[in-house]
């Protein structure tokens, strides 16, 4: 990443604005599901609303989980719920695990329901909102869930629009119609590389040579047979450094401009490419942190959604 964009406030204009509309939109509601990209779990959720919604019940999504490597989704689940949230894992392209969310949603629901209820307030709908930073698949997944096939889109500027409209699923929840949009977090760089990786962060803010090689360097470790498989690097290759190895990528796709050199953004573009479409493997590019036995017992995270 460029030096001196490294310290950048990424949406300066809008942070105070969002958070009064994103505090707004959320007294509205009974539920969050925050989405999260399963390839970077992590580094895809802004903390902002932990502050924010603090004791109240949050589904975190693990979208894209198509994309991502199924043990360490199931890693990353029980770590979330350790820390008392709700989890799922997704994949709102295909529609695989939405029927997790309903039941999920009335069970971390199900005090606030019942003490309702106490009071003589029966039968009435759940109301959720869909939040993330740019990218996760907010919009995908309100039209999964709303069954619209319009893209739900807002333009992917942090906020709420000023008019809420819900929409009914299923006969007991209702859906806030727009995404409460958040800003990727950026707490040091290799979080910024990591959103840049999943292609959540503009090229004009960090170049594509830059974030490509960043990625090999996160692939490397845990997956290189993926990489060699799919570039057919051998195990001498693998040994070389980011800025070494593009090169012979390009080598052996044939991307070579006049004169012999390597076409280094067309191997950088292609390796993004294929990493974001899932060519090179089901990738998941962060590390789960240690979870206590003790944390991790009583969790619904063990199955991937494919098993559901
Ligand atoms: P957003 O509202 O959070 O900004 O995200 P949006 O729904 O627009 O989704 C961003 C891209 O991610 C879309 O691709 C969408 O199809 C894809 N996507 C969403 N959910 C999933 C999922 O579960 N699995 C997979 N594999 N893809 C998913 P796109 O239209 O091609 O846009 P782009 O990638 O060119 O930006």
């Amino acid at each position: 990443m460029n030096e001196n964009k490294t310290n950048i406030n990424w949406f300066p204009g809008h942070m105070a604005k969002t958070e009064r509309q994103m505090q707004k939109s959320i007294s509205l509601v009974d539920l969050v599901i925050e989405v999260v990209d399963a390839r970077i779990p992590v580094s895809s959720k802004n903390p902002y609303l932990d502050k924010l919604w603090s004791r109240r019940p949050r589904i975190i999504a693990l979208n894209k989980a198509d994309l991502a490597d199924p043990e360490e989704t199931a890693r990353f689940r029980k770590w979330y719920e350790a820390q008392g949230f709700g989890t799922i894992a997704i994949d709102s392209l295909h529609g695989k695990g939405m029927r997790d969310i309903q039941p999920l949603a009335q069970k971390l629901c199900a005090d606030k329901l019942q003490r309702e209820k106490e009071r003589g307030r029966e039968g009435r709908r759940l109301r959720l909102m869909i939040t993330g930073i740019p990218n996760v698949g907010k919009s995908t997944l309100i039209n999964r869930l709303t069954g619209r096939s319009e893209a739900a889109k807002t333009g992917n500027k942090p906020g709420v629009t000023k008019h809420e409209q819900w929409i009914r699923i299923g006969s007991d929840m209702e859906l806030l119609d727009t995404p409460g949009i958040l800003w990727p977090k950026f707490e040091d760089q290799e979080t910024g590389y990591r959103i840049a990786c999943i292609g959540s962060i503009s090229e004009d803010v960090v170049d594509s040579y830059t974030v490509s090689l960043k990625l090999l360097d996160f692939i490397r470790p845990k997956y290189s047979k993926e990489l060699a498989a799919r570039y057919r690097f051998t195990d001498d290759e693998l040994e070389l450094t980011a800025e070494e190895l593009l090169p012979v990528l390009a080598k052996h796709r044939g991307f070579v401009l006049g004169g012999g050199r390597p076409d280094l953004e067309r191997a950088a573009n292609t390796l993004l490419d294929d990493y974001r479409s899932g060519r090179i493997g089901r990738i998941t590019l962060e590390q789960c942190p240690e979870i206590l036995p003790e944390e991790a017992a009583g969790t619904s995270a063990d199955k991937t959604e494919e098993e559901k």
